[in-house]
């Protein structure tokens, strides 16, 4: 079986973990019968500098016609607008139709409070359609802007349907022996339709609409305004297993989740479309320890299995996961942001030896 892999590592110190999830890929047991065909992609604000394109033409079409799944590292963004550039990993998914963000955070099985929950975003529209415009009015008191939050039935549907898809997945890792805090699915639908009647109103009933379809029969679902879903998220985490909400609420939602569990560096995603997903770890491009050697691979490790799982090899996401987890156990060899001393090959090698 033979899988083609763009690989992406962008700005900082994308390009210093990148290279961690290309090793775990390849050091993956040959009885799987995987094997990967990788490709070096640009993107990022240093592409954008040398050549005036954050996102290269022949990246998005080696990945349309070449590849079956992407990993990508991160991408610096200028502190103010520069003319020209705008952030290519937004770009990408709109190119790929990649329409769901998918982020589980999750903390080892021995942790006081465990958590295990996965952040399943819709990835196209809502405010991110960025359609905003300023505009000068007296009678408003002089200049005002205004920002476009657009919902489809279509994007809404499909976003609550990958959504139980995820959750049945999880289900059945657990039934195959996977550790795991939960004995049941469990989708949590997160709206604000009290006030945007709406556009959230539209979310919500399609959202039930999906997880109603006779398939989802054994997941339970619940709807969580999205404010007290933020309280309950820090108050009790360890009951959610899965959360659907539109983009910007998926958004706040996942970073604030990362945050239970301490490091950025530990944190994965993938962007997710119609047999296509990109790994991503969850953090930026780190200027403060770019170069160090230090930066955590663990985030791209695990986007590289949650890549994995999406095109559907999940024995060996589920080696991958096993080999993390039992690095983070033993707690022996952490990096800097974990409190450890170990240099990102120190980690990657150690994570290795353990797959
Ligand atoms: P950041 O995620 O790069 O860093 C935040 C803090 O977490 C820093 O102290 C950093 O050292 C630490 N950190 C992040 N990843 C780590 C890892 N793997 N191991 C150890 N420590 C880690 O966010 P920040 O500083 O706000 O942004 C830096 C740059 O990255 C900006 O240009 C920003 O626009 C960009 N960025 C890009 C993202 C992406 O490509 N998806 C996401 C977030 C930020
Ligand atoms: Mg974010």
């Amino acid at each position: 079986n033979r899988r083609a892999t763009g690989l992406i590592p962008g700005d900082g110190i994308g390009r210093e973990v990148i290279p961690a999830g290309r090793r775990i890929l390849e050091a993956l047991p040959s009885s799987l019968g995987l094997k990967f065909e990788f490709t070096d992609l640009d993107a990022g604000f240093e592409t954008f500098q040398k050549t005036g394109a954050a996102l290269p033409e022949r990246t998005v079409d080696v990945l349309k016609n070449e590849c079956d799944g992407a990993l990508f590292g991160a991408v610096s963004s200028p502190t103010k607008a520069v003319k020209g550039y705008s952030s290519p990993i937004v770009a990408l998914r709109k190119k790929l139709d990649l329409y769901a963000n998918v982020r589980p955070v999750k903390t080892v099985a021995s942790a006081a409070n465990p958590i295990d929950m996965v952040i399943v975003r819709e990835n196209t529209e809502d405010l991110y359609v960025k359609e905003e415009r300023t505009l000068e009015d007296p009678a408003r008191g002089g200049v005002y802007a205004e920002a476009i939050k657009r919902i489809s039935a279509r994007a809404s549907l499909r976003i609550a349907t990958i959504a139980g898809e995820i959750a049945l997945r999880r289900q059945k890792l657990r039934e195959a022996g996977a550790a795991s805090i939960h004995t049941s699915p469990l989708v949590t639908i997160t709206h604000k339709s009290n006030v945007l009647s709406q556009t959230d109103g539209l979310f919500r009933t399609c959202a039930k609409e999906a997880l109603a379809a006779p398939r989802f029969a054994g997941v339970a679902v619940e709807e969580q305004i999205v404010d007290s879903m933020v309280y309950k998220l820090f108050r009790q985490p360890g009951s959610y297993d899965v959360i659907v909400a539109p983009n910007l609420y998926g958004d706040i939602l996942s970073d604030g989740a990362a945050a239970l569990v301490g490091s950025l560096g530990l944190v994965p995603s993938a962007n997710v479309g119609e047999g296509f997903a990109i790994g991503e770890p969850c953090h930026g491009s780190a200027p403060d320890i770019e170069g160090k050697g230090i930066a955590n691979p663990i985030a791209t490790l695990r986007s590289t299995a949650l890549m994995l799982e999406f095109l559907g090899e999940e024995k060996a996401a589920a080696k991958i996961y096993a080999a993390v987890d039992a690095n983070l156990e033993e707690a022996k060899l952490l990096s800097p942001d974990l409190g450890g001393k170990a240099t990102t090959e120190e980690v990657v090698s150690d994570i290795l030896k353990k797959l």
